[in-house]
């Protein structure tokens, strides 16, 4: 069996040949497809996808992998056991559509569903995120904290707007004027991989959204926590990876967000 460190090395050389075949692109002209009404997918999330195939493939030979693009049965990985890759191979896909410099690859390997190791690379900018169990988070060489709070009159909130799921839209606008009223300010930037990667950095103090899929999250998750973020869906249980509601805040502060986003969604 390989060990931790060999893959969140695999992890990275994933990611990084996933996010070259992104620059290639970058500004070209795209095939834009939509998946559903407002949700695109284009050859650049295509092209990514089967370079960081490939390259899990080429290391890792056999094992299994769930990926944005290649359809699979999401209870089916849920319930995996043995390693698991789990690929965004592009994070921030409407972002990339318009030249907005904010998107990222996001590779996992889960084993018994817990995140191992992961990595988050911001395509444009070059940052790579990487986190392993037990082993930290870092960004390049340094290794990063969350940057805790008490209270939330300082603190810059991260979210992601519910656009697959607007019948949600009412309670979500109640929560961010609740998080806006008490916070220093909140930012929707379009990628929740990276979103969860700047909560890891201290970017951020925490970050909110709903209805996301294990690849936005798996690696993100990892470096939050990693990084002494305390991470929960919406109602503080453990299951935001397979759920999609998130809760990824320092600990000072993740009890308000959580308890906000519960009060605004108590259904869930
Ligand atoms: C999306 C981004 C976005 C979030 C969406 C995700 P995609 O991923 O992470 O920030 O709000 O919910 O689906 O579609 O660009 O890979
Ligand atoms: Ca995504
Ligand atoms: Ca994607």
């Amino acid at each position: 069996m390989p060990t931790t460190s060999e893959y969140l090395q695999g992890a990275r050389a994933a990611a990084q040949a996933g996010a070259r075949v992104l620059r290639q692109r970058w500004g070209q002209h795209l095939q834009v497809h939509d998946k559903q009404r407002f949700d695109f997918v284009t050859d650049a999330d295509l092209a990514s996808e089967k370079a960081v195939l490939e390259t899990i493939n080429r290391l890792f030979p056999g094992q299994a992998v769930l990926s944005e693009e290649t359809p699979a049965d999401l209870a089916q990985a849920q319930a995996m056991q043995g390693p698991l890759w789990v690929v965004d191979p592009l994070d921030g896909t409407t972002n990339y559509i318009h030249g907005f410099p904010h998107v990222a690859v996001s590779v996992a390997l889960l084993e018994g569903g817990v995140p191992l190791a992961g990595v988050v690379l911001d395509v444009t900018k070059d940052e790579e995120f990487a986190a392993s169990r037990g082993g930290g988070a870092w960004l390049g060489e340094r290794r990063l904290t969350v940057a805790d709070m008490p209270a939330p009159e300082k603190a810059l909130l991260l979210t992601g707007f519910p656009f697959r799921h607007k019948q949600w839209l009412d309670p979500y606008m109640e929560l961010f004027r609740d998080v806006f009223l008490e916070s220093a300010g909140a930012r929707r930037a379009g990628s929740a991989a990276l979103d969860l990667a700047y909560v890891a950095a201290g970017r951020g103090q925490g970050f909110w959204e709903l209805g996301l899929k294990p690849w936005d999250m798996a690696a993100g998750i990892l470096l939050a926590e990693e990084a002494g973020g305390v991470v929960s869906d919406f109602h503080g249980t453990d299951q935001a990876l397979w759920r999609g509601d998130i809760v990824a805040a320092c600990p000072g502060l993740h009890g308000w967000l959580q308890g906000l986003c519960a009060r605004r969604f108590p259904e869930f």
